[in-house]
């Protein structure tokens, strides 16, 4: 345990289709092609990451188990089809988990398993659903740190303000929570909105927002379909080159903040 300092990255942010999944998927992409294993949780009922990367079909064992308190976490992980990218997968049942079973340990079942394997799996991401319901705020109270993509739209902002009171209430249960940020997605360099509001993003957070913006791309749509990461579909693409930046940039922060 010497020197061990875990790792545990939540994606939040309760408005739907602003990249949370995409951005699990390539960041944790990026990180294992350059030798790190990685830890992926899917924890929304959606279940897109789960058949982003894995036949649904062939899940057997879901994250609904872990919540449940009736299985280990180590028998809950698969690998995947990429080298030294894991899973811990959902199944769309996780649904009743949140209508039925909403106790304590529910939602503190991420912060008491996942510290068990962060050791074996540097770093931890949680893909969270578009709400602030239990499972955003059960993986808020596991993380160490929190990453927010912002798409450049008017209600995307606005959702902000209820999202951060959210992480503050967390982290006065989990002060293991020890840094936010934001990056900018699905930028439409065509737009003047695009460009407005990211300006404004930036002038109210300042250096919390990570440099590298993402392009929205096509290519990482079709690399969904094709249920390939970006880097297999398409290595050349813009979206590629977008998230190996941001990877760049947020594992500067995971290591120092
Ligand atoms: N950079 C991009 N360029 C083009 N399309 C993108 C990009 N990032 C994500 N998308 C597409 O936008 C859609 C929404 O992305 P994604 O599923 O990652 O969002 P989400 O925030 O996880 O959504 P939800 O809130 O429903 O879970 C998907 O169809 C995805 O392929
Ligand atoms: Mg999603």
């Amino acid at each position: 345990m010497k020197g061990y300092r875990p790792k545990i990255l939540c994606i939040a942010q309760q408005k739907g289709g602003v990249c949370k999944t995409t951005s699990v998927l390539s960041l944790s992409a990026a990180w294992a092609l350059r030798g790190k294993k990685v830890l992926m949780l899917d924890t929304d009922p959606q279940a897109n990451l789960t058949r982003n990367i894995l036949d649904y079909e062939t899940i057997e064992k879901d994250i609904s188990l872990l919540y449940r308190g009736q299985e280990s976490i180590d028998k809950l992980i698969r690998g995947t089809p990429y080298e030294n990218l894991y899973i811990i997968p959902t199944r769309t049942a996780l649904n009743r988990v949140e209508n039925l079973e909403r106790s304590l340990s529910t939602f503190t079942a991420l912060k008491k398993n996942l510290p068990e394997v962060n050791e074996t799996f540097p770093y931890i991401i949680i893909d969270t659903p578009p709400s602030l319901g239990l499972f955003t705020i059960s993986a808020l109270l596991a993380a160490t740190h929190v990453l927010v993509p912002v798409q450049p739209t008017f209600f995307c902002q606005e959702g902000l303000g209820d999202l951060n009171e959210t992480i503050k209430e967390a982290r006065e249960s989990n002060p293991g929570l020890k840094s936010v940020r934001y990056f900018i997605t699905l930028y439409d360099k065509r737009t003047v909105i695009s460009q407005d509001l990211s300006d404004t993003l930036r002038k109210q957070l300042g250096k919390m927002v990570f440099k590298t913006i993402v392009h929205r791309n096509i290519a990482v749509e079709e690399s969904q379909y094709a249920q390939k990461t970006i880097f297999d579909y398409s290595p050349r693409s813009r979206g590629a080159a977008d998230f190996k930046a941001l990877a760049k940039e947020v594992e500067v922060w995971l290591e120092n903040a």
